[in-house]
């Protein structure tokens, strides 16, 4: 969580570092700030609450020069004031740092530092960076004090700094956090001379502007190429470019990649909100995603370095939506390849002592590819020898990186909070998985496999006609339930993560206390909640478990529930026994059913939340990547 940005160039640094800020926030968002070296001295602007806040201030009190970092913070140690949030400065104001992470030894070191006469001006763990980069600098040579200050910490960090001397100087190094470094086009020669052409004036940033951020999209448009840090990397910006070393001062040889996405896929284009527009692109998406999995009309086993035959337990690891896509994956693999699957929650997993049987795979799901536990997870599974694939979104995280093999979902940037077209991509590009382990196992015959193909290529318009059809009963749903106090989800089999996945929707965008629960489970206690006020979702498709659907809602109805069924619209017996029905198309492989059930929910979240005056892509107390424990 949090997001850090940088800046050096002809550009005016607050001005580009605010647009990274925008595109980072998704990161955290509960504090913002940047510092500008100019003049002799740094300057620092910060302010609690949204961005909003902090382009007022800077409009109020604007900061001029081309060389600076910037600060989107989601609150870890100490609450969210002004003086918590990022930069930090040295006590003697040379030095201003901004930081992703924890620094677990911050409070040994706070107390060492204190002892000294430093004065602590934040609650946070990250001021000890400053103070002690202080320490460690003479005034020369910015590169070894942070070799030395790098030596005392630890914990997990993406680090930024700037110095009040050095206006054409940034310093950034990661460790378990990340980070990216992007540069500018190479200026072009002027006509019939060697000299490139500065509209500036002068070259005191060098040849290409630098940027450093969290994230690719925060380095849009300026960068037209990027470098992923690895852990233990340290980039030294400067007129000479960018060198790289390791935390003991050894040069390392970049590898720049281009940067491939466009500044649209990061902005609202005519939507009102990023999770508005991400649902709606959910039937590009997938269609994307099928076609790149399939080659000549047949599935592509995918080149992981690992022979799928010979898989006889996967696990899963992965957090929130992702581990609800993994619970369908479960599904799939056990009804498609026959395999057994374990579905572990990362943070339970990481902490366990889990049976390293052979031929087992580990999946990593994780739209981000940074959630810090998911990837402690992936690192314990390595630690016994185990496989890891990822299942991943973002193809440059860490998650990707450290993997042995990548499966990408290919659904472009998701900036909203809520995840809601990874998640439908996650769980088609496992029902994909699933039907190649199957075939590589011999378990899929050309037939069956034609029909999961068929199946899964009539899903985009399944869903782009879904999302239509639903939409005016979603409507009516949110009115007449926006006020209520509590919602209850039900689903059974492939329905049940839908039902978690609607209820985790609901709560985190409109603060809706709701549960999603096994249908065939509610009797077993919930069902005391139900009364006449209380709103009951049951998903309930004419699939294996519809009968069993049907007496389910039968028990919430004898209780007086409100119930709002997610089904076929047509369906005369569901009509009669709910009060609402969200219509859905049905699948042709009932396994790819739950992709189009999620659909009114996804969408009644999103309108529940307008209704209530919620911001639905920067929920309250949340931030898009968890890369703290
Ligand atoms: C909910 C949501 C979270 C994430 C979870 C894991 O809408 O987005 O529950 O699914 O934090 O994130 P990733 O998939 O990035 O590992």
């Amino acid at each position: 969580m949090c997001g850090i940005a940088g800046y050096l160039g002809p550009k005016d640094a607050a001005q580009v570092l605010l647009v990274a800020l925008e595109r980072l926030k998704y990161r955290g968002y509960d504090s913002a700030g940047l510092a500008v070296s100019e003049g002799g001295s740094l300057h620092l602007r910060r302010a609690a609450g949204k961005l909003q806040a902090l382009s007022a201030k800077l409009d109020a009190q604007p900061v001029s020069g081309h060389c600076g970092i910037a600060h989107t913070r989601w609150a870890t140690h100490g609450p969210p004031e002004e003086r918590n949030s990022h930069p930090h400065l040295s006590y003697d104001g040379r030095i201003a740092v901004v930081h992703n992470g924890i620094i677990e030894n911050h409070a040994a070191l706070r107390r060492d530092l204190e002892a000294d006469g430093v004065r602590f001006a934040s609650d946070t763990d990250t001021e000890v960076i400053p103070h002690l980069l202080a320490k460690h600098y003479d005034g020369k040579d910015p590169l070894q004090a942070l070799l030395r200050t790098l030596a005392m910490l630890e914990g997990a960090f993406a680090i930024a700094v700037a110095f009040a001397d050095r206006t054409d100087r940034l310093l950034a190094a990661r460790k378990g956090s990340p980070l990216l470094i992007g540069r500018g086009r190479d200026r072009p020669l002027r006509p019939g001379t060697q000299e490139r052409q500065y509209t500036d004036g002068g070259t005191p940033w060098g040849e290409r502007e630098l940027l450093i951020a969290s994230d690719l999209p925060a380095l849009l448009p300026h960068a037209s190429e990027y470098l992923p840090l690895e852990d233990g990397e340290i980039a030294d910006l400067g007129p000479h470019g960018v060198r790289c070393y390791d935390f003991r001062g050894e040069r390392r040889e970049p590898r720049w990649r281009p940067v491939e996405i466009t500044a649209s896929a990061v902005s609202k284009g005519n939507y009102d909100s990023f999770m508005a527009k991400e649902i709606a692109e959910q039937p590009e998406v997938l269609a994307r995603l099928i076609d790149s999995r399939l080659r000549d009309g047949r599935l592509v086993q995918p080149d992981l370095g690992i022979d799928l035959a010979t898989i006889r337990h996967v696990v899963f690891l992965a957090c929130g939506t992702s581990w609800h896509a993994a619970l369908l994956g479960k599904r799939f693999l056990e009804n498609l390849a026959r395999v057994h699957v374990e579905v572990d929650i990362s943070s339970e997993y990481r902490y366990r002592n889990p049976v390293a049987a052979g031929n087992t795979l580990v999946v990593a799901i994780s739209q981000s590819g940074e959630t810090a536990d998911t990837l402690a997870g992936l690192r314990l599974a390595k630690s016994k020898f185990l496989p890891v694939v990822g299942l991943v979104n973002v193809v440059t995280s860490t998650i990707a990186r450290e993997s042995d093999g990548v499966l990408p979902l290919l659904a472009g940037p998701e900036i909203g909070v809520a995840s809601t077209k990874a998640y439908t991509a996650q769980v088609m590009a496992l029902y994909l998985f699933a039907a190649q382990i199957a075939r590589a196992k011999g378990l899929l015959p050309h037939d069956a496999e034609d029909s999961c193909i068929a199946a899964a290529r009539a899903m985009p318009d399944l869903v782009a006609r879904t999302l239509q059809l639903c939409e005016p009963s979603v409507e009516e749903c949110a009115d007449l339930y926006a006020a209520a106090q509590a919602t209850v989800f039900l689903g059974r089999g492939g329905e049940h993560p839908t039902a978690l996945e609607g209820a985790l929707k609901l709560k985190e965008i409109a603060y809706v206390h709701a549960v999603g629960y096994p249908a065939g489970e509610f009797k077993h206690g919930p069902i005391a909640l139900v009364t006449r006020h209380l709103p009951v979702v049951c998903i309930c498709p004419r699939d294996a478990m519809y009968e069993k659907m049907l007496s389910n809602i039968q028990e919430v109805k004898a209780r007086a529930g409100r119930i709002i069924a997610v089904g076929d619209g047509a369906d005369r017996d569901l009509r009669d026994l709910a009060d609402q029905v969200l219509p859905v198309l049905r699948a042709s492989d009932e396994l790819l059913q739950p992709i189009l059930s999620i659909l009114p929910l996804q969408r009644y979240a999103y309108r529940v939340a307008r209704l209530r005056d919620c911001d639905v892509d920067q929920p309250r107390n949340l931030a898009k990547s968890v890369t703290v424990e």
